[in-house]
């Protein structure tokens, strides 16, 4: 058995959630006000049997006793299992046999963090400090905010990090592999960061990937950053989300600011939930990292930053969201950081009228030209019809082709066949053409063979990724493989998904992969069947759970809508069979 496993088994979801909320009983299930989001009529609903949870309420989601502690505590899988582990008294194994790149990750995190820690304390108390301090006060950080972000100051003069370091026991190497170091062409070494103000850069972990470094005058460049390492990758980085991420959760919305001085800011006025792109456009990258986190996504970036490079990719970003983005719009010339100090109501304000993406595109656009003439009719539509006709949505598609059409004053006809010119038209799926292969597992708290045989396929095949908007984490109630589904949306390449898991996930995710599927033809039809399985599964189970609860809402006819549609499927699929 997996240690995750036998955490399971040793652990009981009711003793557990016990402590964070008052459980009533409900038949053989327990009800309680949710513990997530406040309410006065419990929604919120435990099922001894099968060891899970569920919120009926605004969280409409629920799981197993490790995403319990990971929304309540915010924290990621591994750190939930320890915690759960140690409770139970089961002894989790040190993850031997690490890649030697983990390693030196590793090491890389701990000088970084050592560097952190020296420059902070430079920043208190050094004497060569003193402008540095001068500088912060001026900005208006508190002392508070000093330590809240650890931020720090580089003395200027070239070897003092390194000395320092080399005291500790770091070899030049690894100081220069890590990017404290910059060596020059007749090999000799020196500190990178020289009388600048340090910003550590973390992970969601809060483990230290790199710093961002601020002259402390007008000179150029105002920043400098570390260089790429395996640690310090620009564009994954998101500056401040170890401070913002139970926030985002919590508020369910993200706001994506430009730079390290808007975040500190914004934080120290209690806008806990701003992050930063690493003053480059926001990448794919970052929006599945967000993405796990909260779909509400906000950019306010400046105006021509938001503009141009932000917007190129907006419905992109869109479709992989599956939800909409909006922009705040920033007065002329300023940037949150100049906003926020000014006045936070005012910023609020900002953010509550912030519009859809594709609206600010349009208006974008719409503003340069001059709608009287032929020309820049033609124009609009030459610049916006390719970013309606990117958008997934039918109905968000809709409502921008009608907007597009009043504003140039055409038919919406008329752009319709300019809109086919533009795009082929989708392939169709081939009409299946033999009886599932599957039959559903018999469900047990401890697997679920259907999940992991959805997972198998995701895994060993990479055309797999273009469907993935047919799968949704709920249909993954076992946290394991809501993990790896998760881990897998994010990776660029399915080789990747294992490295990105925590160890302890790397038992599962082996059994997963050696799992034998029967005969390797028609991918794509299995693939279909094995999402109609899984969400006939999770309908079946929210509609059971729902009956229980003894609620019946609005939503139930929706489940069941939903279920009669999977059923049909599968009716249309035997007949097609038969024939
Ligand atoms: P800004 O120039 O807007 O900086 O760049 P800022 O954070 O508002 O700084 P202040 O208010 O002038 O002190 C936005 C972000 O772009 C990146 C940094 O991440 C910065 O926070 N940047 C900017 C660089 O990496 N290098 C640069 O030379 C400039
Ligand atoms: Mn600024």
């Amino acid at each position: 058995m997996s240690v995750i496993d036998e955490v399971k088994q040793k652990t009981d979801i009711v003793e557990v959630v016990g402590q964070y909320a008052t459980l009533k009983k409900a038949g053989k299930n327990l009800m309680a006000l949710c513990p997530f989001h406040s309410e006065n009529h419990p929604s919120f609903f435990i099922y001894p049997e099968q060891q899970s949870w569920h919120c009926f309420g605004a969280c409409n989601t629920g799981g197993d006793v490790f995403s319990f502690i990971m929304r309540k505590e915010s924290l990621d899988f591994g750190e939930a299992l320890r915690l759960l582990a140690d409770r139970a008294g089961v002894i989790l194994p040190a993850y031997s046999g690490r890649s030697e790149e983990k390693e030196e990750k590793e090491e890389f995190y701990k000088v970084n963090e050592a560097a952190a820690l020296y420059y902070n304390n430079l920043l208190l108390k050094s004497p060569g400090a003193e402008k540095a301090r001068h500088y912060v006060k001026k900005r208006g950080f508190t002392d508070q905010t000093v330590s809240d972000f650890q931020l720090g100051f580089s003395l200027d003069s070239w070897e003092e990090l390194k000395n320092y370091l080399a005291g500790k026991g770091y070899s030049e190497e690894v100081m220069l592999n890590a990017g404290l170091l910059v060596q020059t062409d007749d090999g000799k070494t020196h500190d990178r960061f020289r009388g600048k103000l340090m910003f550590p850069i973390r992970d969601s972990r809060g483990r230290t990937l790199g710093f961002g470094a601020r002259v402390l005058d007008d000179s150029l460049p105002k920043y400098v950053n570390s260089p790429q390492t395996p640690t310090f990758d620009k564009s994954s980085i998101i500056y401040g989300i170890d401070r913002a991420a139970s926030a985002i959760r919590k508020q369910d919305m993200a706001i994506i600011m430009e730079g390290y001085m808007d975040v500190i800011t914004a934080h120290q006025n209690g806008i806990t939930n701003a992050v930063a792109s690493m003053g480059t456009a926001v990448t794919e990258s970052q929006v599945n990292a967000l993405k796990r986190r909260s779909k509400n996504l906000v950019l306010a970036l400046d105006a021509d930053a938001a503009g141009e490079e932000a917007m190129l990719r907006g419905v992109d970003y869109e479709n992989i969201l599956n939800a909409e983005i909006r922009v705040v719009v920033m007065p002329e010339g300023k940037d949150p950081d100049d906003v926020i100090k000014e006045d936070v109501k005012s910023w609020e304000e900002l953010v509550n009228r912030a519009v859809p993406i594709v609206d600010y595109t349009f208006d974008m656009v719409i503003s340069r030209l001059d709608l009287t003439t032929a020309r820049d009719k033609s124009l609009a539509v030459d610049r916006l019809l390719p970013v309606v006709a990117e958008i997934k949505d039918p109905i968000r598609k809709a409502h921008y082709m009608q907007k597009l059409a009043g504003l140039v004053k055409v038919g919406v006809n008329t752009l319709e066949a300019a809109l086919n010119r533009l795009k082929p038209a989708p392939v169709r799926r081939k009409a299946p053409e033999r009886k599932p292969a599957t039959t559903p597992g018999v469900r047990s708290y401890l697997s679920s063979p259907l999940e992991e045989y959805a997972l198998k396929l995701l895994l060993q095949y990479p055309e797999m990724k273009d469907r993935q908007e047919e799968l949704s984490k709920e249909y993954f109630e076992i946290s394991e493989n809501r993990e790896i589904f998760l881990a897998w949306q994010n990776a660029d390449d399915i080789s990747n998904v294992k490295e990105t898991l925590d160890p302890a996930l790397h038992e599962h995710y082996d059994k997963i992969i050696n799992r034998r599927l029967p005969t390797v033809n028609n991918i794509d039809q299995r693939f279909t069947d094995s999402v109609m399985e899984l969400r006939k599964k999770y309908l079946k189970n929210l509609a059971a759970r729902k009956a229980e609860s003894g609620e019946p809402g609005e939503e139930d006819i929706e489940i069941s809508a939903q279920l009669r549609e999977v059923y049909s499927q599968k009716n249309l699929k035997r007949r097609e069979a038969r024939r």
